[in-house]
Parts: C-alpha cells; sequence; structure tokens
C-alpha cells in the first residue's frame, strides 16, 4: 500500500511554506560578472533575509539572474518548520550537486537559513558538494562568507552571534511594501517547533535603527512597512531600561515601538507578524485602534481549540483567553481581520480535542487559518513523545479543517461586499493585463480594471461588486 498523502497545509500558508525566488534586475553598477541566484522557502523572515544576502551580494559586483542554472553562486534559503519543507531542500539539492559533479565545477553552493541552522557540518557530510553552510544569524555576513569559500575552503557558519546591523541596504522584491525586521529569534519554547532551535534567542533592535531605516524606505517611495518577528509582542525584552511611569514596563514595548515609528513620513501603512497570545495586550490594541497607520489586520496563531493540547504545547494561554483578546480586537476595530495558524494531530489529540479546534475556527470566524498537520522535528520535546498520532489520522482532520476554514473565511468575507474600501496598488494582475491587483489594510487581494502599471503603489478606492473567501473583485471609484 502506498504511504498516505500528507497535505499539510502549505502551499495555502501566508506566513509559512511560501516558496519564490528573487526576481530577474539588471546588474549593479559595479558589476563584476558573476552572476547570483536565491531560491526562498519559508516565512517572511526568510524573504527578509534573502533580500539582505541579495543587497550584499549586488554591492560586491555580484548580478542577479532568473534561472538557477545562470548562477555562480546559488543559494538556498531554506525553512525546517517540517520535516516536508526540509525535504523539498534535499531533493533541490540532489539535482544541483549532480550539475556540479558533471559540468559545472565552480558553481558555489550555499545552504542558508533554517535548515543550515539545524544541521550544520552535518549537512556537509549529507551533501558534500554544498561550499557554505550559514545559519540565519549569518545573512548579513555571506560576502565575507564567500571570500573564505573562494580560498577554497567549505565554510561553516552556524553560531547563534550576535546579528550587527546590515552594513548594505537589502535588495527587495518589491519597490511599494517592504519586510523590516524588529525582533530576531524567539524565547518561547513551544515543544512542536524547531525555532528557537535554529533562529536562537531574542535579539531586538534598537527602536532608531527600526525607525532609521523605515525614514529611507519612506524616502524611497515605500509605502506600506511589516515589521517582523518571530514574536513581535516581546519586542524590547532584551533592551536595557523601564519606562519612566513607575509601571513596571521595559523601557521599549511593541507598543511603545509603533508610536515611536508611526509617524514615518511616506509610509502609509503599517502591519506587522507575529504576534503571541500569550503576551498581546489590550494597551496594543488600543494602541492599533488610535494609529491611523495601522492596518486593522492581526495574524494571532492559537494552533489548538483545546486547553489541554496548548498545556502540553506550553502555549501559555486557553482558548478562553485567545477569544478575550478577539473580542477586545473586535470591541476597538469591529472591522479588523483575524487570521491563525493551527495544527491539527499534536501528540495526543483525540477526536474530541480536534473538534474543539473546529469549533473555535467556526466560532471567533477567521479570516484566514493557515493548517498543518503536526510533523515531529528533531530535536523538540513533542517528537520523541510515545503517542504521536497516525498519520491518516492527521491527514484527515486536516482536510476536515481545511473545508470548515474556507467556508468559514467565505462567509466572513461578505463583510465587504458592496463597500468602498481603499487599497494600495501592487501593480497589473500578472494574469490580466487589463486588470490591477491591490491590497485592502485587512489584507485582502482586490482586483479591478485598470492600468496597473500606472496605478502601482498609489491608494485607490474601489468599489468591492464581487467576494471570494481570499479575494476581492471591484471598480475603482
Ligand atoms: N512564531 C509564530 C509562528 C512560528 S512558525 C507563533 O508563535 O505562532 C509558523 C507556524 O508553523 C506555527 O504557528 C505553527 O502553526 C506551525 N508549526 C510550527 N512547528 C510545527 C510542527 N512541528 N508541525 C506542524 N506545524 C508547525
Ligand atoms: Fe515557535 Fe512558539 Fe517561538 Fe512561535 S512562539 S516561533 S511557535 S517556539
Ligand atoms: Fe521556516 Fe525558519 Fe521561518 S523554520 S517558518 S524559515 S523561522
Amino acid at each position: 500500500m502506498k504511504p498516505p498523502v500528507i497535505d499539510d497545509g502549505e502551499e495555502d500558508a501566508l506566513f509559512c511554506g511560501q516558496e519564490g525566488t528573487v526576481m530577474s534586475r539588471p546588474a549593479p553598477a559595479n558589476a563584476n560578472g558573476k552572476k547570483y541566484h536565491i531560491i526562498t522557502f519559508g516565512c517572511q523572515m526568510n524573504s527578509a533575509d534573502s533580500e539582505r544576502m541579495a543587497g550584499s551580494l549586488e554591492s560586491l559586483g555580484y548580478s542577479c539572474v532568473e534561472e538557477p542554472g545562470g548562477a555562480d553562486v546559488l543559494i538556498y534559503n531554506t525553512c525546517s518548520i517540517r520535516e516536508k519543507a526540509e525535504l523539498k531542500l534535499y531533493s533541490a539539492l540532489g539535482r544541483q550537486a549532480k550539475r556540479k559533479r558533471q559540468h559545472m565545477g565552480d558553481l558555489k553552493i550555499v545552504v542558508a537559513g533554517c535548515v543550515a541552522g539545524q544541521e550544520g557540518a552535518a549537512l556537509l557530510r549529507r551533501v558534500p558538494e554544498v561550499d557554505l553552510v550559514m545559519g540565519p544569524h549569518h545573512a548579513n555576513r555571506i560576502g565575507d562568507l564567500l571570500d573564505q569559500v573562494e580560498q577554497g575552503n567549505q565554510v561553516v557558519a552556524t553560531e547563534h552571534v550576535d546579528i550587527a546591523e546590515d552594513i548594505t541596504a537589502a535588495r527587495r522584491d518589491s519597490d511599494i511594501t517592504a519586510w523590516v525586521n524588529v525582533i530576531h529569534g524567539c524565547n518561547e519554547k513551544c515543544t512542536y517547533c524547531i525555532v528557537p532551535f535554529t533562529r536562537g534567542s531574542e535579539q531586538s533592535r534598537t527602536p532608531e535603527a527600526i525607525r532609521r531605516e523605515m525614514l529611507s524606505l519612506g524616502e524611497a517611495g515605500y509605502k506600506e512597512v511589516t515589521l517582523l518577528g518571530q514574536n513581535v509582542d516581546a519586542y524590547g525584552r532584551d533592551l536595557p531600561g523601564f519606562a519612566a511611569d513607575n509601571s513596571g514596563r521595559r523601557a521599549w514595548t511593541f507598543t511603545d515601538l509603533l508610536r515611536y515609528v508611526h509617524d514615518v513620513p511616506g509610509i502609509e501603512r503599517i502591519r506587522f507578524a507575529t504576534s503571541h497570545p500569550r503576551y498581546f495586550t489590550e494597551r496594543l490594541i488600543k494602541a492599533c485602534s488610535e494609529l491611523p497607520k495601522l492596518c486593522e489586520f492581526f495574524h494571532i496563531p492559537f494552533q489548538s481549540g483545546d486547553n489541554d493540547i496548548l498545556r502540553e504545547m506550553k502555549r501559555g494561554y486557553t482558548h478562553e483567553r485567545y477569544r478575550e483578546i478577539i473580542n477586545s480586537i473586535r470591541r476597538y476595530m469591529p472591522d479588523a481581520s483575524v487570521s491563525g495558524d493551527v495544527i491539527v494531530g499534536f501528540p495526543g489529540e483525540t477526536e474530541e480535542q480536534f473538534q474543539r479546534t473546529v469549533a473555535m475556527v467556526e466560532e471567533v470566524g477567521f479570516d484566514r487559518v493557515n493548517t498543518a498537520a503536526y510533523s515531529p522535528r528533531p530535536g523538540t520535546p513533542a517528537a520523541v513523545w510515545d503517542d504521536q498520532v497516525a498519520d491518516l489520522i492527521k491527514a484527515d482532520r486536516l482536510n476536515r479543517l481545511n473545508a470548515v476554514v474556507n467556508r468559514v473565511a467565505e462567509e466572513r468575507a461578505q463583510r465587504f461586499l458592496g463597500r468602498d474600501l481603499e487599497i494600495l496598488v501592487e501593480g497589473p494582475n500578472p494574469r490580466n493585463p487589463d486588470q490591477a491587483v491591490g491590497r485592502t489594510q485587512h489584507n485582502k487581494l482586490l482586483y479591478f480594471d485598470g492600468d496597473g502599471a500606472a496605478l502601482k503603489g498609489t491608494l485607490a478606492m474601489c468599489h468591492v461588486d464581487r467576494v471570494h473567501a481570499y479575494t476581492l473583485y471591484g471598480t475603482m471609484v
């Protein structure tokens, strides 16, 4: 019998499992004839790291090439959140290693990101054709590391060092919306999760560095910024000092940061991800409702609707607390979009416990939920528990949950029908040049007839004529 196919929801994921390549673009002024190509797996943190690596490489004279086959330096920026993400790397790597053995002695193969952080030197033993293994902490050192490779070394850089501020600007895929890291790493100990092993402890960037980056983005014509961290609510815990108001709060919390960067000229919209229910405060919700540039869009993973499973996951909240957060968001911002992540088939999960997750999706009314079948990850506590759920059961729960998620998203999207919404135009619809596409502040894509190239980067009002679960169709007003 064939093994079951586990659809772990990766293809649909918004915050994880996305996969793309850095696009083609003109050669830098100091072009040295060498070409690079980056293939990015994983979450926005990896997308942001890829853009920083591209920036460093272009400052050194490398040009981006659209096809991996044309590259002198081929970089896989990898994800290890689930086994499937990791396997994708090994199959791609196998093909390139073979090419390198057969034809291309000069090709340099780089494995960056979370699989690199997880495997370190073991990756070289598994695929000896790899030249450089560099963990996420080293993204802005790629130039130095490649120098060492050029000297004929195989290099492994995976220690959890202090992440220095970038000396070169990121080479961004979009010229309208930008990622801005606010905190690297994660100090949580969710029992299923590999991220603390691959990305290490929390390191907040200083508010000044974040504001400086946003100011230069505003000057360069960027309109929207997404502030990034695995747990943005932890922002500032590692920065020195306490608030002057004797509240006992740290000098800098995420809410303080939002107020500090909110007035950056040119930046019209600010988003952030990911929020952790354990630390999500009323103070933050209030600030979001008061600050006009803050988008009414919240990505707050809940993982399970069952309190015993949440405790086993060491998430630090109950489903009741999660619901309170959502109610509070909707009290201040009735229209707000809410998305979440959820895992089915965590060790020991019974059908009854799974049903509590289904009920939660129905009752909260999410705009989107990224669903995943639990995947045991090396070195994480839950991976060795002996009450693992069978693959077939996980696949079945995932299918049933996805049907509910899509129905709820479709129902919830109906609130936009017939309304006029402001969108930030991203450009032409890649599949229909007569149409433009933009994003509402609720993070919904909206398609309408119009000149996407001319409108790109502008804020436009559109009347919503038709509504699907994840996309809207409208007319410019
Ligand atoms: N920092 C965020 C998200 C981190 S990873 C948070 O705290 O929620 C993105 C998502 O991947 C998680 O929310 C979780 O739903 C999923 N995920 C993480 N580890 C997983 C595993 N071992 N198996 C399946 N899904 C997992
Ligand atoms: Fe992983 Fe938990 Fe940290 Fe999110 S908060 S990155 S799920 S350990
Ligand atoms: Fe994947 Fe690493 Fe992000 S494991 S989800 S790329 S933090």
